[in-house]
Formats: structure tokens, C-alpha cells, sequence
């Protein structure tokens, strides 16, 4: 099944409750929380107390995306705070393996996400550890960049990987293959088509009519499903 994971870093902080509500209510599978550091990704943006304060107001799924140095020293307090999903960047862990089992280990689903120049042959040992894999579409940290084209044919090697390494390219037991940056009406067939399950948008959902662009998404992403 297809989701649909908003990233609140594009919405007006001056009415973010609001806006979360507007993409629940449409049907959004997720709220896609985009913490930067400063140190890994240049720009910085907001973390556990914004969570904290999502958390009591929305049951939303948590898809929190960290670009953050060293993510291991943060686990505890973003599942504290309330997430329910956690994806580190391979470039950011001293050691991926034990950065995923510290995840896992805080009770809540884990993620791994590679920048647009690492190869996704890096992933091949993590693939059976994770729940989902997030193939950045843009150099993280910031919202509001043009999708790299080189990401189709990581998404197509991906999947070649998958199927190669856990006898199945989609499907039980195979993690959700998530894309964020860039993502629009225009483009997310294509982005779909090449093998992502899971579509991080910012920008394009929360710029202009919120719910219009969401449901707009929400169609896409089901006529792809049904397919
Ligand atoms: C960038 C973030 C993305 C970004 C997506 O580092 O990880 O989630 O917010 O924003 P858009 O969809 O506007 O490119
Ligand atoms: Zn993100």
C-alpha cells in the first residue's frame, strides 16, 4: 500500500495544528518530521518539544527523519517525544548496525536513509534490519529543491537489490522504500512507477490548497496502487 508522509518543515508554524489536521483528515498515512542539526545538514530545524507537542494532538504516524550527527544519542528522546518511525543517515553513524538495533531496541520502527551521492549498494547489509529505506531525491536540509533525476535508477537498483538479497523485490518482510525531496503531482507517478511505496512531501502539499494537494496525492498514489 501506498503512503503519503506530508513533511511539516514546509507548513506555517503559525498554524501547524491546523495544517496536521488538514492532511489527517484527507487521509495522510504519516507526518514526515524533518530534524536538522546544523552539523550534518547546513540548515537547522526543530525537534523534540515540536514532537512532543504534534504527539498530543495527532495519531498520525510519526515519520521522524533525522539529519543529525551521531543519531544514536537521540534515539530515546524522540521515541519519548513521541515517534513512531526513526531513520538515521548511513553518512551520519559511527555505527549504522548498532544505531539500528538501538532503534529497534526503543520499541519503534527504523528507517535508513543514504544522501544522493551515496550509492545504494551501502544499504545490501542493512536491507533485512529495517523497516523502511529513504532514498533522498535532494541534498538534505532544505525544502523546496527540484527532485534529482538520478533517482530513478536508484530506486530501480534498489529494488533489483531487494529482490536479489530478500528473494523479493515488494512485500512482506521487505522494507518500504520512502523518497523525499522534490516530490510533486507532476512527478510522483514517475517516482512511484520506479519503485517507491512511500512519498515524503513538503512543498508541494503544504503550498497553496492544502487539502486540495493532498487529496490530489492521495489519488495518485491509489490509482498507482491499483494498478
Ligand atoms: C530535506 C527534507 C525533505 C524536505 C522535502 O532535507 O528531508 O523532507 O522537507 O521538502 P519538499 O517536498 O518541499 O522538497
Ligand atoms: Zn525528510
Amino acid at each position: 500500500m501506498n503512503w503519503l508522509s506530508p513533511s511539516i518543515l514546509a507548513a506555517d508554524f503559525n498554524r501547524l495544528g491546523e495544517q496536521i489536521r488538514i492532511v489527517r483528515d484527507c487521509g495522510a498515512h504519516a507526518l514526515h518530521f524533518d530534524v536538522m542539526d546544523g552539523m550534518f545538514v547546513p540548515s537547522i530545524s526543530f525537534g523534540m518539544p515540536v514532537l512532543a507537542s504534534i504527539r498530543k494532538e495527532t495519531d498520525l504516524l510519526m515519520d521522524v527523519h533525522l539529519m543529525v550527527r551521531e543519531p544514536i544519542r537521540y534515539v530515546d528522546d524522540f521515541v519519548k517525544s513521541g515517534a513512531d518511525l526513526i531513520t538515521v543517515h548511513y553518512e551520519a553513524c559511527v555505527n549504522v548496525m548498532q544505531t539500528i538495533l538501538a532503534v529497534r531496541e526503543a520499541g519503534v520502527k527504523v528507517g535508513l536513509s543514504i544522501r544522493p551521492e551515496t550509492p545504494v549498494s551501502v544499504l545490501r547489509p542493512f536491507l533485512d534490519k529495517v523497516d523502511l529505506i529513504l532514498i533522498m531525491s535532494v541534498d538534505p536540509g532544505f525544502g523546496g529543491q527540484k527532485l534529482m533525476e538520478g533517482t530513478y535508477d536508484k530506486l530501480r537498483e534498489l529494488r533489483a537489490m531487494m529482490a536479489d538479497t530478500l528473494g523479493a523485490a515488494a512485500g512482506e518482510g521487505v522494507p518500504r522504500v520512502e523518497v523525499d525531496g522534490g516530490i510533486n503531482l507532476d512527478n510522483v507517478a514517475d517516482i512511484l512507477a520506479a519503485g517507491a511505496d512511500t512519498i515524503v512531501a513538503g512543498s508541494a502539499v503544504f503550498r497553496g490548497d492544502i487539502a486540495d494537494n493532498t487529496k490530489k496525492f492521495l489519488e495518485i498514489l491509489a490509482r498507482d496502487a491499483a494498478e
